[in-house]
């Protein structure tokens, strides 16, 4: 049937088509149980600090929060070394960066951003009427600042940037990450998803909350899906000058953080909270290690992550290696779609279930070889 009326940006959108969840690909496959490592979900949580806070919160389900989310706010301005009006919230990274481009972006505005990254990134700028430049990643699977610099010109009005990058797991180092600040164009502003951030080598990232303090206009995004793992009741979080914060929360809608996310987000931003995070946060670090190690004895091909996920070529097709193991019961990314047709990220998860990926892969592969 057809739809009338819908605005002529989103035809330029990629049209949603909906995954498979766990249960389709059970039933459709006849398979008992799933290992999913498609989304870089996060497998150890939810933590059981997380799980306390949202009890409680439980009887207070009816009542929408309180609008300033005062607790949440105080606990990562804090961690910033900044007051809470430099912070503000959304369901979920995903849905602050949409508010971000509904603030920023009008009809003419340039935005640009790696070919192979977040591709939210492009579909939010297009339904605000923004054009979308991409820069290809390097040889590395890292995206090329300077490449970006070259496409600034008056009408630029973000540059989004993922650090690190998904579905690559590089990140940009702290030179040219001040390289590009510098040189930004005077209305165009640096949005830094750190979603993963978390789970990189802390050295080797950008200091993001220094430019900010400085006055440049840069903005930090941060999520509580992945390394706190609240994918299922999403917070995410930004931080920014004041007055583009208040810009922010005037255009976003009122009510924009569920309450089940606000408690387990505050309590996993408490020191006991703290503590779980990093203790499984450090498991995964290790076994994204461990996986470089026996991806690599298997004889695929892997790139240096800085994320909860291992980005890897093999010889075959990605989607043919992920449709086999599908039917084995592993859901992981192939990522065809970016233009790497032999690539596929797979989520770190628990030690056994990345134990299950390795050995389906292996069989995979072995099918394939013959
Ligand atoms: C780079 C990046 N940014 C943002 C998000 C969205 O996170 P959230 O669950 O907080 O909306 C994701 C989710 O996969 C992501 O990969």
């Amino acid at each position: 049937m057809e739809a009338k009326g819908i605005r002529k940006e989103a035809y330029v959108c990629d049209k949603y088509v909906a995954g498979k969840s766990t249960d389709e690909v059970m039933a459709d496959y006849g398979l008992k149980s799933v290992v999913k490592l498609g989304s870089n979900e996060n497998m150890y949580a939810p933590y059981p600090e997380a799980l306390k806070a949202m009890q409680s919160e439980l009887n207070r389900i009816n009542i929408y929060p309180e609008k300033n989310y005062v607790k949440l706010k105080e606990l990562i301005a804090e961690d910033y070394g900044v007051t809470s009006d430099w912070v503000s919230l959304g369901h979920g990274a995903g849905n602050v960066l949409d508010e971000v481009a509904k603030t920023l972006l009008e009809d003419g505005d340039e935005i640009i951003t790696g070919q192979q990254s977040y591709l939210l990134y492009q579909q939010i700028s297009k339904i605000m009427g923004g054009k979308v430049i991409t820069v290809p990643l390097n040889e590395q699977y890292t995206i090329e600042t300077d490449k970006i610099i070259a496409e600034f010109n008056e009408h630029t009005k973000i540059v989004w940037l993922c650090n690190p990058n998904n579905p690559t797991g590089s990140v940009i180092d702290k030179t040219t990450f001040e390289k590009l600040v510098n040189a930004l164009p005077e209305r165009a502003w640096l949005v830094v998803d750190e979603a993963y951030a978390d789970f990189a080598d802390q050295e080797a990232l950008p200091n993001v909350i220094d430019y900010i303090k400085a006055g440049k206009q840069v903005i930090l995004i941060r999520t509580f899906s992945k390394y706190q793992g609240l994918a299922g009741a999403r917070i995410g979080c930004l931080v920014a000058n004041p007055e583009f914060v208040n810009w922010y929360d005037t255009v976003s809608e009122p009510f924009n953080a569920n309450r089940m996310g606000l408690a387990a987000a505050v309590a996993l931003m408490e020191p006991k909270g703290k503590a779980e995070c990093k203790k499984y946060g450090d498991l995964i670090v290790k076994d994204r290690a461990w996986l470089n190690e026996e991806l690599t004895k298997l004889g695929c091909v892997c790139s240096p992550s800085q994320a909860n996920f291992v980005f890897f070529s093999t010889p075959y097709l990605a989607s043919d290696v992920a449709e086999l193991l599908l039917q084995k019961g592993v859901i992981v990314r192939p990522c065809g779609g970016w233009g790497y047709d032999k690539h596929i990220r797979v989520s770190v998860g628990t030690h056994e279930q990345n134990e299950i990926f390795l050995e389906k892969l292996k069989e995979a592969l072995e099918e394939l070889a013959k």
